[in-house]
């Protein structure tokens, strides 16, 4: 097979040769002293773009949400969150590590919950029980297929939250996959909207925007502050990082609206994948992620390797399922062979 079709994660893309000019002509300063103007752009632009005062620059997700998740407990607080949720499985067990606090996992639907459940979750004000402190939502979510939260859920989970002293954290990873699907996402008042239901959000520029690096924190003043002294204490402080923050606002600029084929990509490949015999159906596509369930007794690994032996890079996700991911460097004759080599004998 002569080339290679990586369906695994949108996290492989390559900088495209416009961005890596960006970055060429980057101008830079020290970061840690708020000096770089190319970081405190992408920060003022990210926290604009969702209604939020300030931003923090960071090396990846997974700092970004450890970083709020310290900042919004205390040592031995509980956080709210989905059984699917990457803070809680993906992120080397740091809300433990780092922030100290406990988890009351949720059982949602693809990863979205509802008011009730948080409700229902809240301990009590009693010292035998954590102290509950924050909630966290994933949107997209990952785990769940890249599903879409409904956003009066999100509301009434936001205002409940907000009701009980309780932080919310949105991990928007692939937040503008989300705003693409709902189709706001050139529409600044309906995405200041959005942001206004949660207290911080976590912005990924390295899955669907291509960005070779780098995640923004976005929340309040004060929040920022303190997630500032946090990122230093976590090491996350970089220099003159505007050389890769720069390739984040080109993202911001050009890598926004065109996820909207990747979605469409999404749900070729989806209903071409139903054609194979091991198939028996796939999650509602609402985004970028495909999660394929298998028969009964059809090993997904096993697939997955005959698959990649043709040149198809995907996941297995669990023994009985399997996850396709598109992105911008797949493109739509790419997923048209994918499509043809997956289903041949
Ligand atoms: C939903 C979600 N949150 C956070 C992260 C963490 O991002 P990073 O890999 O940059 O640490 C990922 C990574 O895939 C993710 O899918």
């Amino acid at each position: 097979m002569s080339t290679t079709i990586d369906l695994r994660s949108d996290t492989v893309t390559k900088p495209t040769l416009e961005m890596r000019e960006v970055m060429n002509r980057a101008v830079t300063g020290d970061d840690v002293f708020a000096e770089d103007p190319e970081i405190n752009e992408l920060q003022d632009r990210c926290a604009s773009m969702f209604g939020m005062e300030a931003g923090l620059y960071c090396p990846s997700g997974t700092m970004t949400n450890q970083i709020a998740i310290s900042v919004h407990t205390s040592k031995g607080d509980e956080v709210i969150c989905d059984k699917l949720s990457h803070v809680y499985n993906y992120e080397g067990g740091g809300i433990a590590r780092l922030a100290g606090a406990s988890v009351k996992l949720l059982n949602g639907d693809r990863g979205r919950f509802t008011a009730q459940d948080v409700m229902d979750s809240i301990n009590p004000d009693d010292s035998h029980y954590a102290n509950t402190s924050l909630v966290c939502l994933e949107d997209t979510c990952n785990k769940g297929g890249g599903a879409v939260w409904d956003l009066s859920q999100i509301k009434s989970v936001s205002v409940v939250s907000r009701e009980n002293g309780l932080g919310v954290h949105l991990d928007g990873a692939r937040v503008w996959n989300s705003l693409v699907a709902r189709g706001i996402h050139n529409n600044l008042k309906a995405t200041k909207e959005y942001g206004s239901h949660f207290d911080s959000i976590s912005l990924c520029l390295s899955k669907g925007l291509g960005c070779p690096v780098g995640s923004v924190l976005i929340g309040s003043k004060e929040f920022i502050a303190n997630a500032h002294r946090t990122r230093k204490v976590f090491g996350g402080g970089m220099r003159q990082a505007g050389i890769i923050a720069a390739a984040g606002i080109y993202a911001l600029d050009y890598h926004i609206d065109r996820l909207a084929e990747d979605h469409v990509k999404a749900k070729r490949l989806g209903e071409a994948a139903l054609n194979h015999p091991c198939v028996k159906s796939y999650s509602s596509i609402d985004t970028n992620i495909v999660i394929l369930h298998l028969e009964e007794g059809v090993d997904s690994q096993e697939l997955v390797d005959s698959w990649g032996d043709k040149g198809v890079l995907c996941f297995p996700f669990s023994k009985s399922s399997i996850r396709f991911v598109t992105h911008h460097d797949v493109t739509d004759a790419q997923v048209d062979i994918a499509a043809q080599l997956i289903c041949e004998k």
